[in-house]
């Protein structure tokens, strides 16, 4: 069977079973098993495919045709440019998230040039490690705390942060909220994309996301606010005067989450979109007197 071949016959396949983007899922297989660019596999059509490149690639169809994710047979992903690797014990990170790296990244830019010195980083349900290494991979002047209550996803996020180099920048410690952290732990930017999924709704998601996916990176209580409402109560502490906190929302949280903290005392400073135009990150502060209100004046 040649690459065309094997291409029309699995992208039927992918499209009869629900798979999203089906053409592209099988390109990216085929350049995963024949270790080469995705483009130059393309340009390969007539290329016969050997017996055992065909076995392997068999059952990396059926596993995909089955609805698991492609990041899961491929090993791994990419966030802000980084090979990361994933596994069934972390979320698979979402492209939208890496705008909230950037967020993190011109904050910290005006931070240095402002304050100077080292910066302090805290990424709250570090999962992969995504936020906390694309951080620490940007800029040598900062230190980045993870913090997660899955132990196997913090074996994943070392290995990750020791796979780009940044893992003497970067502590990751297993946790449940935030009481593994010291009374007098501070730190200038407080990142969190939290679990936000309303419980009731994650067995109507995507195969990809609801079996596979871990239940405990997904589900953010009854209303999917949960985590919110620890962070909004329990995280002010954290923050060194001038510091941010900076955190990913679900679809329609806008709202609900400036609320929130604004019930809590903090000052909202922006609620950002994703790259798909959707109302998806908030900023905020610690007000440093009464006088601080807030900039927030509902979603845009
Ligand atoms: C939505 S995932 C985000 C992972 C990663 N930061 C990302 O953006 O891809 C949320 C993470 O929070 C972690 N988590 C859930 N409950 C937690 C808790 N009580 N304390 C600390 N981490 C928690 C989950 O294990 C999961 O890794």
């Amino acid at each position: 069977m040649t690459i065309a071949e094997f291409i029309q016959k699995n992208t039927a396949e992918f499209e009869r079973n629900g798979v999203e983007s089906p053409r592209l899922q099988v390109e990216w297989m085929l350049a995963h098993v024949l270790n080469r660019p995705r483009l130059e596999v393309m340009l390969d059509r007539t290329r016969v495919l050997s017996c055992g490149e065909l076995g392997t690639l068999s059952s990396l169809v059926a596993r995909r045709a089955a609805r698991e994710p492609l990041q899961h047979l491929l090993g791994g992903t990419s966030f802000c440019g980084l090979d990361l690797a994933v596994d069934r014990h972390v979320l698979i990170p979402r492209p939208e998230t890496e705008r909230l790296a950037e967020l993190a990244w011109d904050f910290l830019s005006g931070r240095q040039s402002e304050a100077g010195g080292r910066l302090d980083v805290l990424d709250f349900g570090t999962g992969s490690g995504c936020l906390a290494i694309a951080v620490a991979a940007r800029y040598g002047e900062v230190r980045v705390w993870g913090i997660d209550i899955s132990r196997a996803a913090i074996l994943v996020a070392r290995a990750n942060a020791v796979a780009i180099g940044v893992q003497n920048r970067i502590q990751f410690l297993c946790g449940d909220g935030l009481a593994a952290l010291g009374p007098r732990f501070q730190v200038d930017l407080i990142l969190s994309n939290p679990p936000y999924i309303p419980s009731g709704e994650i067995a109507g998601l995507d195969p990809e996301v609801r079996d596979h996916d871990p239940r405990r990176a997904l589900d953010g209580g009854v209303d999917g606010l949960d985590f919110y409402r620890g962070l909004a109560g329990e995280s002010g502490r954290l923050l060194r005067r001038g510091g941010r906190l900076m955190v990913e929302f679900g679809d329609g949280q806008a709202d609900a989450v400036a609320a929130l903290f604004e019930g809590n005392g903090w000052c909202v400073d922006a609620v950002e979109k994703d790259l798909c135009g959707t109302d998806r990150f908030m900023i905020a502060h610690q007000p440093e007197s009464r006088e601080d209100g807030s900039r927030f004046s509902g979603a845009a």
